[in-house]
């Protein structure tokens, strides 16, 4: 039997038109309406057609989109300067600065110049600790996204077993700890796991963060499980060159009881939370409830 495939395209679509309708009662409420600024510093080519991407994404959904772009060469304090500056305006409300910066940047300190109530991407360390601790906070995008797309299949993800392959802090992290949220039991799996092809059979809930192509069999899957592929990796396969994630997908939906495809999946997830992200910190830096979404 085939699994259920689960439309990130679609869900990323309905998560768009429930912000720009948020958009429109927060507009209502505050004769405001809410801003992303993102900071994009060199010419790096897939960074600029993200960061595009972004600001057509966040137009569409009714938000001001407020591009920042800084020359390659920019030093560390002119960086840190124009994130302070976006702290410092009201008429922003999320601030998104596009990584990987350019070497000479230290990452870490630019990104935790952002204030966290405009922290969108979640990434700062006062998110990332209110995360932890079970507080309100914005929480980063992918990992929401995947947790959103587990529960379009089971509303209620209370005392599944997930496992998540992988440990990083931009996924796979914030992911497990989402999931415990959801009062899963969460395993945190990663290259240095024993038996990880056991781990994965106990999963209900199976996600895969690693950045590694078909990495994960078909049967790993337990039969009926979710299954969200994080990955997307560009692979060459009969000379032609195509997108895979780190689920062998072909072998998995024979097993699963949903899936994601790559691409298709998590990934239209990530600037649908995004701009969800906004709207939730606009409403909640003017102290109003957060938005229905
Ligand atoms: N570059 C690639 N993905 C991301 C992301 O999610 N956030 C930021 N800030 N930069 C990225």
């Amino acid at each position: 039997m085939s699994a259920e495939l689960i439309d990130g395209k679609q869900i990323a679509a309905d998560v768009r038109e429930r912000v720009a309708a948020a958009v429109s009662v927060f507009e209502a409420k505050t004769a405001e309406t809410p801003g992303l600024a993102v900071v994009l510093v060199g010419e790096d080519p897939a960074s600029q057609v993200y960061v595009r991407n972004k600001g057509l994404a966040t137009v569409k959904a009714g938000m001001r989109s407020i591009e920042k772009r800084l020359p390659a060469n920019a030093s560390e304090e002119e960086v840190v300067s124009l994130v302070r500056a976006l702290n410092a305006d009201n008429a922003v409300d999320g601030i998104l600065v596009q990584l990987p910066l350019p070497s000479h940047i230290d990452a870490n300190r630019v990104i935790n110049e952002i204030d966290p109530s405009k922290d969108v991407d979640g990434l700062t360390e006062a998110s990332a600790g209110r995360l932890l601790l079970g507080k309100q906070g914005l929480v980063p995008c992918t990992p929401q996204g995947s947790v959103i797309l587990a529960k379009t299949v089971r509303k209620d993800l209370g005392g599944l077993n997930a496992v998540v392959i992988g440990r990083s802090i931009l996924v796979g992290k914030p992911l497990s700890l989402l999931l415990l949220a959801e009062n899963c039991t969460v395993t945190m799996a990663h290259s240095r796991t024993s038996n990880l092809a056991d781990v994965c059979r106990q999963a209900d809930i199976l996600c895969a963060a690693v950045g590694c192509p078909k990495m994960i069999k078909g049967d790993w899957v337990k039969p009926g499980a979710i299954v969200i592929d994080v990955g997307i990796n560009r692979i060459e396969e009969d000379g032609k060159s195509r997108l895979v994630g780190d689920v062998d997908f072909d072998a998995a939906v024979e097993r699963a009881g949903a899936i994601t495809p790559v691409p298709g999946g998590v990934g239209p997830m990530t600037i649908a939370c995004l701009l969800r992200n906004t709207v939730i910190a606009a409403a909640r830096r003017r102290g109003l409830a957060d938005p229905e979404l």
